[in-house]
């Protein structure tokens, strides 16, 4: 293997039948899944781009830090199986993992935990950030607001060349997303903040920041807060997603970690990516009744109606999303434990997953629910309005995204993110003055 993972002899030829003009382009192979055609010289060579409009072919990096194989339905964080993680590890091992390359040992484990709950609070002027929104604000738009708005607070640790300063900015953003996103509920109810607890843990810390009141004590069901932790492992990281895409390309210009993160919150908020488990309430609230799931199937598969089935469909998986089937047993467990057996929404979430699945337009299109499918129903379920799901989702990919960042800034290959085009707009033409145009 040469140093850039390409066998001497694995190429691929690109041959330009219009010019006649062939490339040799090495073939890079991985250490599982598909290899890659390093293209990086056919401008050069050829004269000509690609063109792939929503990168479905494109790999944007090299990364050690999440495989997925969509046929089979395979996610693996630093090789490790996501069932074997969310049944036996937890959020912040599962985290160490992702920033680090390994799972804790007992002792790296003690310290990382100690660190991050030692670093959960905010600066206390972040506090009046909070103030200049309206009290009905989306949380997400809060959250874009206050996470860019930490890269004014925490200027010792944004030079991204110093891996120490990566590395506290990492903790920082980390440690203190549970307490922003709680804070973002709080002030959208008009209730006080609730202070994160040191003796608390980490999923725990967030319900009793959601939950509590200065009134009187909170305690928070160990079930549910296993359910939190376990939910936050499912969304951790995700591979070159569009918004821990967003944040590489926002990282590759040199920018700051919190303004990175605040772009890949952005991204997030939209339906077709971490909106989509607030979509999916909406859907399933809009449809109302198994009666009505027909009718809904029909405008999802009518190409004239802009309806799609909300937590169907994956751009990479083309079988059960993984994280789907474990969501849904944690739906059980929660409504379990809430003494909540006949949630209405659940029975309607599953008969519309039924019928779907044994229509052929989802079949043959390969559209089975993914991970944003049941999320909402176990959130609601807990008391979290709709509104706060993808915040929620945001907090969990926080690790996800500030790992890529970090593997980003220390990639030898790493260039500035500057895609190019096809362009098709007017060819050169003179300047018409204003008083000789149409
Ligand atoms: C997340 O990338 C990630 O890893 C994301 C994520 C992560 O952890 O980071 O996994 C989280 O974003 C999950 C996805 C959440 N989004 C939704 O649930 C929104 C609903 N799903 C879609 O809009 C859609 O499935 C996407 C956006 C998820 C994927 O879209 P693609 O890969 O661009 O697929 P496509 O739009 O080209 O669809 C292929 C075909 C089309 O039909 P034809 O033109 O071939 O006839 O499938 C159809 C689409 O119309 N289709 C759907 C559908 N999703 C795709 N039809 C009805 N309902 C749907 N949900």
């Amino acid at each position: 293997m040469t140093k850039d993972n390409a066998s001497p002899k694995e190429t691929v030829t690109l041959i330009n039948n219009s010019t006649g003009k062939s490339t040799e382009f090495p073939l890079l192979s991985g250490s599982v899944g598909p290899k890659v055609a390093d293209i990086r010289s056919l401008y050069a060579s050829q004269d000509i781009f690609t063109y792939d409009p929503g990168y479905m072919s494109t790999g944007s990096c090299k990364s050690a830090i999440t495989y997925i194989d969509g046929d089979a339905g395979v996610l693996l964080h630093r090789g490790y199986a996501i069932s074997d993680l969310a049944e036996h590890g937890d959020y912040l091992e599962v985290a160490y993992a992702i920033l680090k390359g390994e799972l804790p040992n007992t002792a790296q484990k003690a310290k990382f935990v100690k660190d991050i709950t030692n670093h959960s609070m905010v600066h206390e002027q972040i506090n009046f950030f909070f103030r200049g929104f309206r009290r009905d604000s989306h949380p997400m738009a809060v959250l874009c607001g206050v996470v860019g708005a930490m890269a004014a607070f925490y200027h010792d640790s944004i030079d991204i060349n110093d891996p120490h300063h990566r590395m506290i900015a990492s903790y920082r953003l980390i440690a203190k997303m549970p307490t922003v996103v709680a804070w973002t509920y709080k002030y959208a109810m008009g209730q006080p903040f609730i202070y994160p607890r040191n003796n608390l843990g980490y999923a725990e810390n967030f319900l009793h920041m959601m939950f509590a009141t200065p009134c009187e004590e909170y305690k928070v069901s160990p079930v549910l807060a296993r359910a939190m932790d376990r939910i936050l492992v499912l969304h951790a990281d995700h591979e070159q997603n569009a918004s821990t895409s967003t944040v590489r390309l926002a990282g590759s210009s040199g920018a700051n970690p919190f303004a990175c993160i605040a772009a890949g919150i952005a991204s997030l908020w939209g339906p077709a990516h971490g909106g989509a488990n607030e979509a999916v309430l909406a859907m399933l609230h809009e449809i109302g009744s198994v009666d009505r799931i027909p009718e809904y199937i029909a405008k999802a598969k009518d190409k004239d109606d802009p309806f799609r089935l909300m937590g169907f469909g994956h751009r990479v998986y083309k079988n059960y999303d993984p994280r789907a089937k474990i969501m849904q047993k944690t739906c059980h467990d929660v409504l379990n434990e809430l003494g909540v057996h006949d949630e209405p929404l659940l029975k309607l979430a599953m008969e519309l997953e039924r019928i779907a699945l044994s229509d052929p337009y989802f079949v043959e299109r390969k559209l089975f629910p993914n991970v944003d499918f049941y999320s909402g129903i176990i959130f609601r379920a807990m008391g979290i309005p709709t509104s706060m799901f993808t915040s929620l989702f945001a907090l969990a990919r926080t690790v996800g995204w500030i790992a890529q960042w970090n593997e980003m800034l220390t990639d030898p290959d790493q260039k500035i993110g500057r895609p190019r085009q096809l362009y098709v707009g007017a060819p050169p033409r003179d300047y018409v003055p204003l008083h000789k145009r149409a």
